[in-house]
């Protein structure tokens, strides 16, 4: 029988709790979102949202899944604001606008390989807000949010161009 999935635009709010810690070491920290069991959910994989803290909105990338690559318990809503220079949102109550499905969740050999992804899911979120969702991040914020995702990505996503073959 097929599971019913919530579709697009999905909205679900809750309290952000303490996660492992992994994407802040890699690079990318995220926000845990506590929600009900059994909630009906789009299905697992990596979206473009919207998150508003506090009455700000923030453009974002999610995971929801078992992030098969550091497997802990049961499924999470992970989230990475995209022009959030704040601290820890442990805590906070977070609201998430699901906008658009990027890829499926994966598991990575390496977790050097789950940060050269996070990195390019982080370009594409970009590129798809920009045509998509100007008004959801101003300009400003998103060209920020690039700079910032190229310093931090530069070894992890080497420049795309033609290979020295051509
Ligand atoms: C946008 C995004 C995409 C992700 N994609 C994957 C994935 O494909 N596979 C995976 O194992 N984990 C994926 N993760 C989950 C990371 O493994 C997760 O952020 C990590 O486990 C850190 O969790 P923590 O902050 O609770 O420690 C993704 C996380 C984000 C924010």
């Amino acid at each position: 029988m097929l599971e019913s999935a919530a579709s697009l635009p999905f909205t679900i709010a809750g309290a952000t709790v303490r996660g492992k810690r992994l994407g802040t070491e890699l690079g990318f920290p995220t926000a845990n979102l506590d929600y009900p069991p059994g909630s009906v959910l789009p299905p697992n994989g990596v979206y473009v949202a919207q998150a508003t803290v506090e009455g700000r909105r923030y453009a974002a990338i999610l995971n929801q899944g078992r992030h098969p690559t550091a497997p802990e318990g049961r499924a999470t809503i992970e989230t990475h604001l995209l022009d959030y220079a704040g601290g820890d949102l442990y805590g906070r109550h977070l609201t998430l606008c699901y906008l658009h499905y990027l890829r499926p969740e994966r598991r990575f050999a390496s977790l050097e390989a789950l940060k050269a992804q996070l990195c390019a899911d982080e370009a594409d979120a970009l590129l798809w807000l920009g045509v998509h969702a100007p008004e959801l991040a101003d300009l400003a914020s998103l060209n920020a949010a690039e700079t910032a995702r190229r310093k931090r990505c530069d070894d992890a996503c080497p420049p795309a161009g033609p290979t020295a073959e051509g």
